[in-house]
């Protein structure tokens, strides 16, 4: 069974995420989305989410491509999940490029796809608050 990885925030998940997971998920057989935590999305991102860790966790556990969600709450916690999961595949957007090779040396293969262009949570923020 092929295991892929990804991280990300997914706030007010939309039809760009849903791409991402469709893709990643096609990758292999075993999806696992690490969703980062209100602590860390706001210690590490500045980021402040509308909805909260278990809100967008349920969220994800409802699309058909994730099979497992876990909590992301630092950024080095990749080299030790990708050995803890018996990750195959990492996965993330474009945006990403690059910045996660070094999980190569782990043993896993690393893909970067291609951003839906167009929308993102800070976009749909934005356009609302218009
Ligand atoms: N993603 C994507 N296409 C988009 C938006 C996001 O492929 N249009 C991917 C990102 O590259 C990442 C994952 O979805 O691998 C989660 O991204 P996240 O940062 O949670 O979503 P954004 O919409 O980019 O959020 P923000 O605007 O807060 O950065």
């Amino acid at each position: 069974m092929k295991r892929v990885i990804t991280y990300g925030t997914f706030d007010l998940l939309h039809y760009g995420h849903i791409n991402l997971l469709r893709r990643a998920k096609e990758l292999g057989d075993y999806l696992i989305v690490g969703l980062s935590t209100d602590e860390f999305n706001w210690n590490e991102k500045k980021k402040k989410c509308y909805f909260t860790y278990e809100q967008r966790k349920q969220l994800l556990e409802s699309v058909r491509y994730v099979d497992l969600v876990i909590p992301e709450c630092a950024w080095d916690q990749k080299r030790k999940d990708v050995h803890e999961y018996h990750v195959d595949t990492f996965v993330m957007g474009d945006d990403w490029k690059g910045q996660f090779d070094f999980l190569e040396e782990e043993g896993a293969e690393v893909v970067y796809l291609p951003r839906t262009p167009e929308i993102s949570t800070t976009r749909i923020k934005k356009d609302l608050n218009k």
